[in-house]
């Protein structure tokens, strides 16, 4: 018996078809055949898979290792398999590479046995992952700029547009929905640049590593990581089959974005909800009740937030795989995979879903700019301006927290004081004081830099916006 792909698959088990066999005598239960199979989550890199097939046919070409119409014959068929899609696939083996080599099989006959020469499925699966996610990333990218192009469009169009601001989920001081939206703005760019690390970190080739300590055939990695876009093959085999820690980089990119979108879509979900009122979502992007006819309710935020708990557990889930590993490949890495693909689809979907919540909003601006009133928000405006006529800064907080005080006592609020109710609070203060404390007056001398004052914010926008236009993520400076 001979193990190779093809001619001989057919005797090897009466179960599914495997790329071995030749030592065995007995077939694996079906349970066994069961436990091991990763071929539904394999699908959703089977183009990779071609592709790292198609480079590596063409290297054991080029080398001479197969012949030139061996390795033609090899590639057509590869590419074959590629434009008839994945439907055509015997899903009862093991995995996707077997699938492959199955249908090659089928298409050109013997001659795919000589496909997998000088290469092993450890090497191979790396390869493919590493590609899998070198293009994931290339989607990241793309869908991290649109979302930011959204909020640099938004940014600009309320950047004069009141609303509250917060610290501890109280009222603080009033800023604008743009300077708000605007900080969402940072942190993707933020998440991209990491992206962008981790896409140069990962883009090195495991292929023709083989099962760990490489092959006595006379192949030429460099052409095979060049043809696959990769910077350069990794220096050492054993090293190339074993790590696995670019991919929980990628699981840990993947949780750092689901946190912000997760944080993004708790303010949508209270931002929309009726005691804020600031935000009414569309109703593309809402669900209603099945009890209750009134209800709007923001699932997708909602969901968001919850997948981002999976997303988390996905890091640590390949992590604990990984703590107890020795060099070398070991079956349970094929666990890396199900985590990898969960965060990426979790990730794509999440930013689509944060983009079409943000872009159908109709934000509520009249109840907004009306939120900020009577809500002492401008009493640092207030402490800011008795600081500026010499008052130490400590000191004009005393005073303010007197005139707050006087306020509760009188029920009326800051916008509220006269000449004659400020005199009697704080006579130590001087009546232009009252020009301070409307709040529109209130954004608009916040003018330092990153503040948002119509200036500043302006300042913030245009800089954002030559980092949007550039190539790729640069940092902030
Ligand atoms: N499904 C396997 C994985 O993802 C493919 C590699 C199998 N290699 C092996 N030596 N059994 O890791």
């Amino acid at each position: 018996m001979c193990n190779e792909i093809g001619e001989t698959l057919d005797n090897i088990t009466p179960g599914m078809k495997k790329q071995w066999g030749g030592a065995f005598t007995e077939t694996t239960s079906e349970l066994v055949d069961r436990f091991g199979q990763s071929i539904e989550t394999d699908l959703n890199f089977w183009q990779e898979d071609i592709i790292g097939s198609v480079a590596h046919a063409r290297m054991l070409g080029a080398q001479g290792i197969i012949t030139e119409e061996e390795s033609k014959l090899i590639i057509d068929g590869l590419e074959k398999i590629h434009e008839e899609g994945p439907e055509f696939l015997h899903l009862d083996v093991e995995d996707v590479h077997t699938a492959i080599e199955v249908r090659l099989h089928e298409i050109i006959g013997p001659t795919a046995g000589k496909l997998h020469t000088a290469r092993s499925r450890n090497d191979q699966v790396a390869t493919d992952t590493r590609l899998y996610l070198h293009n994931e990333l290339l989607v990241v990218f793309d869908l991290i700029k649109k979302l930011q192009g959204l909020l640099l469009d938004q940014g600009e169009m309320y950047k004069s547009a009141l609303m509250p601001g917060y610290t501890h989920q109280q009222r603080a001081q009033p800023i604008t929905l743009g300077f708000h939206l605007m900080a969402h703005f940072w942190s993707l760019q933020r998440h991209g640049w990491r992206a962008e690390r981790l896409f140069e970190l990962a883009n090195y080739c495991p292929l023709g590593s083989a099962a760990l300590a490489g092959t006595s055939f006379p192949i030429d990695r460099h052409a095979t990581a060049s043809e696959l876009g990769f910077i350069a093959p990794i220096p050492s085999a054993l090293d190339a089959t074993s790590d696995r820690s670019y991919l929980l980089d990628a699981l840990h990119l993947c949780g750092l974005i689901m946190i912000d979108l997760s944080r993004m879509s708790q303010e949508i979900v209270l931002f929309s909800g009726r005691e804020f009122g600031f935000l009414k979502l569309s109703d593309s992007v809402t669900t209603g009740s099945s009890i209750m006819p009134q209800k709007r309710n923001p699932d997708m935020a909602e969901l968001i937030r919850g997948r981002t708990g999976r997303a988390l557990a996905n890091w640590t889930t390949l992590a604990t795989t990984m703590k107890g590993l020795p060099l070398g490949y070991n079956r349970d890495t094929q666990e890396d995979k199900p985590p990898l693909f969960d965060s990426m689809r979790k990730v794509k979907d999440s930013i689509k879903l944060m983009h079409l919540m943000l872009e159908s909003a109709d934000w509520q601006l009249d109840r907004m700019a009306a939120s900020v009133r009577g809500d002492f928000s401008t009493a640092t405006d207030l402490a800011d301006y008795l600081a500026s006529t010499g008052i130490p800064f400590r000191q004009a907080h005393e005073i303010v927290g007197k005139i707050v005080v006087g306020c509760n006592r009188l029920n009326c609020t800051l916008e509220d004081l006269t000449e004659e109710t400020l005199a009697e609070m704080a006579p130590e203060v001087p009546v232009e004081a009252l020009s301070v404390i409307q709040p529109e007056g209130s954004v608009k001398r916040r003018e330092s830099l990153g503040a948002p004052g119509p200036k500043a914010i302006e300042a913030q926008i245009a800089h954002a916006r030559r980092l949007w236009e550039a190539e790729g993520f640069h940092t902030i400076a």
